[in-house]
């Protein structure tokens, strides 16, 4: 009898389609289909009883562990009593409570929540908030400026903001026109902000807003870049009367260090997208936090053109409020930014043995991300196929960005735990 894995993977393979894949590396097996049965802390079993360290935290989401008991009992408990109501003209305790807590820990002057339901929904929402925002001053400003290698998700407007050239090519003919300005994560910092500098100088009166990925440019190859780059980008964006959107939506709830990548400088955004860790990684939900100034500039006597009418069905949605709600009670009860402290110096300390490799390159960490690059081997699909399948292996749950490996783990994985991981690690490297 076929294994309880196969079966399921067969009857899989009969009817989805993945996300961001090409389904042919699983139909001919180039690729395993991993089917899951069950998750613990940082590891995830299979139904055959195998088991694999989720290295990339489930696509960035997950922060303290899989089916952590105190979240799923809070979702339980809201699930028995309110599951979900509409969020026009509606509101409930969870959204109300959720709100106030992200106010009181977000930048300085982000006292606006707009819910949303996923990540590229939230860069939805603040690109048309910006754009908007000027649209009802009167002004015509259709131009938004993202950083080359940039992600910001991808539906329609948050993928022509991005600058991931793999992910939008295709689409080009139906895009929104973006201007993407040099990334101090791939140049000097000075050349960047004199190339930002001439964007803006170029499109004066014409751009609504800049967007980045504050430190990390994260599905852009981990790419990372220092604070001091926001905090000039954040005196352009005054200097040219244009909205600072930071997304924060892979580097938000810890990941970097501080609660939020902009924590490390001394200025704000003018608006946040939230969303992955929000929830601890059990529920999709996001948030636009905005100020103040751009709220007041839609809250007008006015059902019309110059309000903001974005919905989406599931807005506000009353158990992914009790998952953000449960996992900010989990933030609020330990100092999970000082024990990640210690977790990312046990990480830094085997990133430094891995970096003498002469197969990497740019090793680099912020927080509780770490990337690499392989050198010395030919990059091409068939290499993040090998890696993968190697790290498969090794009970490790990878997934490459070219010829960047990284790891992003959840933040409930133990000193042994990481031990594995990059144990796991070098002998990956030296399979290749
Ligand atoms: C920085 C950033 N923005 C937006 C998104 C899109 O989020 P979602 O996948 O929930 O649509 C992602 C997803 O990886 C991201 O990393």
């Amino acid at each position: 009898m076929a294994l309880l894995n196969d079966q399921l993977t067969k009857r899989d393979l009969a009817h989805i389609w993945h996300p961001c894949s090409q389904m042919s590396e699983y139909r001919s097996g180039k690729l395993p289909l991993l089917a899951i049965e069950r998750g613990e802390g940082v590891w995830l079993y299979d139904y055959d009883g195998a088991r694999y360290l989720d290295a990339i935290s489930s696509w960035w989401v997950n922060l303290f562990g899989h089916s952590q008991p105190y979240i799923a009992e809070a979702i339980a408990r809201q699930a028995r009593s309110l599951e979900h109501c509409i969020f026009a003209g509606y509101t409930h305790e969870g959204a109300t409570r959720l709100a106030e807590r992200i106010v009181k820990i977000a930048p300085k002057g982000l006292n606006r929540v707009f819910f949303a339901d996923n990540g590229s929904a939230a860069v939805e929402v603040s690109l048309k908030m910006a754009f908007h925002y000027f649209a009802n001053r009167g002004e015509n400003r259709p131009l938004v400026i993202s950083l080359a290698g940039g992600y910001h998700g991808e539906t329609l407007g948050a993928l022509a903001a991005g600058g991931a050239e793999l992910y939008k090519r295709i689409y080009a003919p139906i895009l929104i026109q973006t201007l993407q300005a040099k990334s101090p994560a791939l140049c000097e910092e000075k050349e960047a902000i004199a190339d930002m500098r001439r964007l803006l100088e170029e499109n004066r009166g014409k751009v609504c807003a800049a967007i980045v990925e504050p430190l990390v440019q994260c599905a852009g190859d981990m790419a990372m870049y220092d604070p001091s780059y926001l905090r000039a980008l954040r005196n352009l964006c005054d200097e040219f009367d244009v909205l600072l959107i930071a997304d924060e939506i892979a580097t938000g709830f810890g990941r970097t260090g501080t609660m939020f990548a902009f924590d490390q400088t001394d200025v704000s955004p003018d608006l946040t997208t939230l969303s992955k860790g929000l929830t601890g990684g059990f529920l999709p939900l996001s948030l636009v936090l905005t100020s103040d100034r751009i709220y007041e500039a839609f809250c007008l006597d006015d059902y019309g053109e110059k309000t903001f009418l974005h919905s989406h069905s599931y807005t506000g949605n009353a158990i992914a409020c009790a998952a953000a709600n449960a996992t900010l009670d989990i933030f609020e009860s330990r100092d999970v930014i000082g024990e990640n402290k210690i977790k990312a110096r046990l990480i830094a300390d085997r990133l430094s043995i891995v970096a003498k490799n002469k197969r990497v390159a740019n090793a680099r960490q912020k927080g509780m991300i770490a990337a690499f690059d392989l050198i010395g081997v030919k990059y091409n699909r068939d290499l993040t196929v090998r890696v993968t399948r190697e790290a498969i292996k090794r009970g490790v749950m990878f997934r490459p960005l070219g010829k960047t490996i990284y790891v992003m783990p959840p933040y409930a994985i133990a000193h042994s735990e990481i031990d594995f991981l990059f144990d796991a690690i070098e002998e990956i490297i030296a399979a290749l």
